[in-house]
């Protein structure tokens, strides 16, 4: 079958990058990559930290803090008074995990498409508390219907304290039809927890219209934004249970902000976070997001072919929009951690392409991303070059 026709490059997208010009940079999904623009925008605002950090820290940054969050929080369709700015997703878990109080016996349940370090934390909160964490195991190749059904009857009401479940995975690139899940678990008396930190910039779906208890996505990857910044969605009932990580001073001014305020830090990455919205909606959101999935499409088709994989064969995201994509490596490798990380760098070494190699479920995977500043010859040299790098062993 014929690979389809790569999307139109977007002109002049990569001199908005500092990337190495001499790298393929084909995985934008592990750390992003910052505009130059936004880069400025932080350093403008580093400057005038730097020019007087008393009056930086203690006339207005508060409300310059308040006023980003409600303009990003706008953009994701979540509730702009609703909703804490925080370093990054893994914070964001970690908060919603301590403030749940969760109690011996109490169990809970996330899916074996969650992301590394969020296991870790549920497995700690745990510990800490004597409850128990249960992973549900969902096939690659699951339909919606059936990721629903599963988790259905992976919920044990009165039991399962919350269900932790990601909005688009990171080790599977999978879609997961979050709505769906979080009202059959709202069925079921369980709170939902949706991991999104890929979703902000890179999907439509709105905060608001998946309904979870507690939302979390980055907006340092597929937003633009410097990296540590991303957003907590927290629904009404659940707002004065949140407590910050770390009490500082605005603890008795409540959610939002006491968990927005974490003591002396640098927080010119927020308040640049709208440069890199204003980048993407310069470059047209629909567009970008078009051209990013079809690129990523089109890439696991070209590797796909080069390395045997039938089309049948390769992962559907299960929706559209996703810009990560998925390729099944030959059986017997990268299938631990270690072997997958060894080879992800032993690709970046000698092909000069950056990717992410996974292991999921004992298997290696590949998992390609398409981004404004990636052109179809990328994949193409990297279709003709893998196979004999993998060949080598
Ligand atoms: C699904 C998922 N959850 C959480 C994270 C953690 O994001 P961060 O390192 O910004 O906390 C990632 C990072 O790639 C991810 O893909």
């Amino acid at each position: 079958m014929s690979v389809p026709q790569p999307p139109e490059p977007i002109p002049g997208a990569r001199l908005l990058f500092s990337l190495d010009p001499a790298v393929s940079h084909l995985n934008h999904g592990s750390f992003g990559a910052v505009p130059i623009g936004v880069q400025r925008a932080q350093q403008r605002l580093r400057d005038e930290m730097e020019s007087n950090p008393l009056r930086f820290f203690t006339q207005g940054l508060v409300d310059r803090i308040a006023h980003t969050r409600r303009h990003l929080a706008t953009f994701l369709g979540a509730d702009p008074d609703g909703s804490a700015l925080v370093g990054n997703t893994t914070t964001a878990v970690a908060v919603v995990l301590q403030s749940v109080g969760l109690q011996p016996g109490d169990e809970v349940l996330s899916t074996d498409h969650g992301y590394g370090a969020v296991s870790l934390s549920i497995q700690r909160e745990c510990r800490r508390t004597g409850a128990v964490s249960r992973v549900l195991p969902i096939p690659l190749d699951a339909t919606d219907e059936q990721i629903v059904q599963a988790i259905r009857a992976g919920l044990r009401p009165g039991r399962t304290r919350l269900l932790v479940v990601d909005q688009l995975t990171s080790a599977t690139a999978r879609l997961f039809p979050t709505a769906a899940v979080v009202a059959v678990a709202h069925e079921n008396g369980v709170p939902v927890l949706v991991d999104a930190a890929h979703a902000p910039g890179m999907l439509s779906t709105t905060v608001s219209s998946i309904g979870a208890d507690f939302w979390a996505g980055n907006l340092h990857k597929w937003g633009y934004a410097p990296r540590g910044t991303a957003l907590l969605a927290v629904a009404p009932q659940w707002r004065d249970r949140i407590e910050p990580l770390v009490v500082s001073w605005e603890q008795d001014a409540g959610f939002p902000a006491r968990v927005e305020w974490q003591a002396t830090l640098d927080y010119t990455s927020w308040l640049a976070a709208p440069a890199g919205l204003f980048t993407l909606r310069s470059l047209g959101v629909d567009r970008v997001r078009a051209h990013n999935a079809a690129l990523a499409a089109y890439g696991q088709r070209v590797v796909g072919d080069a390395l045997g994989v039938p089309p049948a064969q390769l992962p559907d995201p299960g929706g559209p929009g996703v810009a990560l994509r998925l390729l099944p490596l030959p059986a017997g490798m990268a299938t631990t951690i270690d072997a997958a990380r060894a080879l992800q760098t032993r690709i970046g070494e000698r092909l000069a392409t950056e990717v992410a190699v996974m292991s999921w479920n004992g298997r290696g995977w590949l998992r390609l991303t398409g981004q404004v500043y990636n052109t179809a010859d990328e994949y193409e040299r990297l279709a003709v070059r893998l196979p004999a790098l993998l060949a080598q062993r």
